[in-house]
């Protein structure tokens, strides 16, 4: 792929000069499909070099091979988020192959639609545990390269606006939010002073991703959702791409523990009807 048909593709990323991220080493948790590949590609296409983390080296190996024409340079790693001790490995794997990280995205996510009282302890635990749990590792084990990065080591940890309404059907997924909102904001404040930026994006429902495919139209209600986006309209991955390509560059030097909402003003329409 040429920059010309990429820039055809990707209209949005023209605001960016294209080596807006360049020399940066990215790790996206979950950056195999949905909108971690989507900001995977945003980052390698703005320059930076990435590392991307899934529990399936097949569709890891797809994801590499989707962004190959980007010319970054790409590290796959089949670690599952849940597991602290792979998490290290992780990280000491791209100290020793990149010699640091600059941006850690905390994506990876786990959700299902089930009411509470159907849902099971082991149920509620695999959500808070890759959502918040994960989170936690990532950030615990990445703390001393992220302090050592050029640039000021960032964090960008993808939440949910549904943090503040609850989420009917999904409560464990609002509650483990809850969590990464408040983590976010506890660490910007003890990790300001060494540099590290750590902000939360807040995605709304976006096209061609497993969690608007199995959270509302597997279950006949895509109709329903879209009515209660306040654009009309369900965003891309680009959407979310880009709002993590301004948080990691440096554009976004002075800003940290904030959420950015990026939902086409679903959150506005509190209705769950
Ligand atoms: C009820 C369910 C269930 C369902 C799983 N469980 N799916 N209960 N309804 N649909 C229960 C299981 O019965 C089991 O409990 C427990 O959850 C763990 O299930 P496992 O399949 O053994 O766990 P695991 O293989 O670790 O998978 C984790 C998972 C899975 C979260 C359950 O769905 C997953 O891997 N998801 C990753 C992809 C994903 O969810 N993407 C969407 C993210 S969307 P018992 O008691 O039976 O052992 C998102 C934001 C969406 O985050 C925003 C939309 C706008």
């Amino acid at each position: 792929m040429t920059r010309v048909s990429a820039e055809a593709a990707h209209p949005k990323r023209q605001v960016f000069s294209r080596d807006a991220l360049a020399g940066r080493v990215a790790l996206i948790t979950g950056g195999s499909s949905g909108i971690g590949l989507g900001i995977a590609d945003v980052f390698a296409d703005l320059g930076a070099n990435l590392v991307l983390t899934g529990r399936r080296p097949d569709k890891l190996e797809e994801a590499a091979e989707r962004l190959a024409p980007s010319g970054a340079r790409i590290l796959t790693i089949a670690s599952d988020v849940r597991d602290y001790a792979a998490t290290q490995g992780v990280i000491e794997r791209t100290v020793a192959e990149f010699g640091r990280l600059d941006v850690l995205v905390n994506n990876a996510a786990g959700n299902f639609n089930c009411p509470f009282e159907e849902m099971t302890p082991n149920g509620w635990r695999a959500v808070v545990d890759i959502d918040l749990n994960g989170t936690f590792n990532f950030c615990h084990t990445a703390f001393k390269a992220l302090k050592a990065s050029p640039y000021g080591g960032r964090i960008i940890n993808i939440s949910l606006a549904q943090v503040s309404s609850g989420w009917p059907g999904a409560a464990h997924a609002a509650s483990a939010k809850a969590g990464v909102t408040a983590l976010t904001r506890s660490l910007a404040v003890e990790w300001g002073p060494h540099g590290i930026r750590v902000n939360n994006v807040l995605p709304g429902p976006i096209e061609g991703t497993e969690g608007l495919r199995r959270l509302y139209e597997a279950r006949g209600e895509g109709e329903k959702e879209l009515n209660r986006m306040a654009l009309g309209h369900f965003g891309e991955t680009d959407d979310i791409g880009l709002s993590c390509a301004f948080l990691a560059s440096p554009a976004g030097d002075f800003i940290t523990g904030c959420d950015m909402t990026v939902d086409g003003g679903r959150w506005l329409k509190r209705s769950w009807t």
